[in-house]
């Protein structure tokens, strides 16, 4: 090789080496801190990781598993206190505007404005993603908490002929699974289960008033009326058809009995739904949804929202900035949000999405979530953090876990107990 066939060489290399370099490295990190991490969830989140890489960038993935998130809260907490947050982090309702108070959040008001999420998100949804009028958080999709889920052969071979509709209907359901040897109702024995159960039951037994004094505006009279009496021995009733072996379970694990037919019923929100699809089963044959019995024509939602924190020094880089802002856009953009929330058991967040290419429980969710909200029966729910601050959702959740684990408890005490509780949180 001569001297200028060598320098060629040499050249080439070096202007080859940095695009081999470039090809490989991303542009910039987002972590993002969440609690989908069973198996449905897993591949939900899945999708927006996908994206986020397609677009060049890397996913750092900080799942902490514990649904309903109180432990990805107490990790986040840690990691805020001692300036090392992640860039987003999953954060819902009211406790948006305390992170926003703490300082610690940024904006991504460019990215609303470039792709006009004003017009795109419904007012409600768009005011609790701000804090002091800025787009603090993206939200991914809207979550129906008061379904029941149901095995349909399992309820046909317990000689259930129907889905029950009124408490009655469900507690004789009930006795006819345990009759039978089935688990009646699917249940972990969490603190954020059973207040799942209670907040429908609220819903059933006060109705969507009821329920709006009772656990939004946290209400003396309500709390301590014969009615949430009621809801306390519809509770303990109730607790006599859930899982025997269902004590500090998860509620997929939970979900599997329903699933593999060993359990009748499961009353959870509808991200129950992404491990029916997960195990390759289709709503309206291998499973029926129905809202929880006595709850027709309420909606309680909870919406998934990403909120985005001040980077610490060290992670403050504009690629790590622009992987951030990659994030928030594909979040609402029509690919994600039909793929993501069809794993997810979950509905779009954002408006006119063709709700044909959904099964029939999200079609079911869609349709009644706009009728609840024309007759003001669209509640905020109380146990996924969406009418309350942590505080005080934790003093409501200790009341329904002691009263559950209690059985000699009088159910004509707790609604007491828990104002008690709640005015103590919320000082
Ligand atoms: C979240 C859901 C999640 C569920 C179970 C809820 O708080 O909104 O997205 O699937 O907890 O972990």
């Amino acid at each position: 090789m001569n001297a200028i066939n060598r320098l060629a060489t040499v050249i080439s290399l070096a202007t080859l080496f940095p695009l081999v370099v470039h090809a490989a490295e991303s542009k910039g990190t987002v972590e993002v801190v969440h609690w989908w991490t069973s198996g449905g969830e897993a591949k939900s989140v899945n999708v927006l990781k996908q994206i986020v890489e397609k677009d060049g960038f890397t996913w750092q993935d900080s799942a902490v598993a514990g649904g309903g998130g109180a432990a990805a809260m107490t990790v986040l907490k840690t990691r805020a206190i001692s300036g090392n947050p992640p860039s987003a982090a999953q954060i819902k309702g009211p406790d948006i505007q305390e992170w926003g108070k703490l300082d610690l959040l940024t904006n991504v008001d460019d990215v609303a404005k470039a792709n006009k999420w004003d017009s795109l998100l419904p007012q409600t949804v768009a005011d609790i993603m701000k804090y002091d009028g800025h787009y603090v958080a993206v939200p991914v999709n809207i979550h129906r908490i008061n379904w029941l889920w149901i095995n349909p052969v399992v309820l046909k071979k317990a000689g259930v002929a129907k889905a029950p509709t009124t408490l009655e209907e469900l507690y004789a359901a009930g006795d006819k699974l345990k009759a039978a040897g089935f688990v009646a109702i699917a249940h972990g024995g969490q603190p954020w289960q059973d207040t799942t159960v209670f907040e429908d039951l609220v819903l059933s037994i006060m109705g969507a008033d009821g329920y709006k004094k009772a656990l939004i505006d946290n209400d003396e009279e309500a709390l301590t009326s014969s009615k949430m009496t009621e809801v306390f021995a519809a509770l303990r009733k109730l607790q006599s058809y859930m899982d025997p072996d269902g004590t500090g379970q998860d509620w997929n694990i939970e979900a599997a009995k329903v699933i593999s037919g060993k359990a009748g019923m499961q009353i959870m929100g509808d991200w129950v739904k992404s491990e029916w699809t997960a195990a390759g089963k289709n709503a309206g044959t291998d499973y029926e949804c129905v809202p929880f019995p006595g709850s027709q024509g309420i909606y309680t939602y909870t919406i998934d929202s990403l909120v985005m924190f001040k980077l610490s020094k060290k992670n403050d880089t504009p690629g790590n900035n622009a992987a951030r802002d990659d994030l928030a856009k594909v979040a609402l953009e029509p690919e994600f949000q039909y793929v993501f929330n069809q794993n997810k058991g979950s509905i779009p967040v954002i408006k006119g999405l063709d709700m044909s290419k959904f099964d029939s429980c999200a079609q079911a969710s869609a349709k009644d979530f706009a009728e609840a909200e024309k007759a003001g029966t669209l509640e905020p729910s109380m146990a996924f953090n969406m009418s309350t601050s942590q505080a005080v959702q934790g003093a409501i959740f200790d009341v329904v876990s002691n009263f559950m684990s209690d059985k000699k408890a009088d159910p004509s005490k707790a609604g007491k107990q828990m104002y008690t509780a709640i005015k103590a949180a919320a000082q």
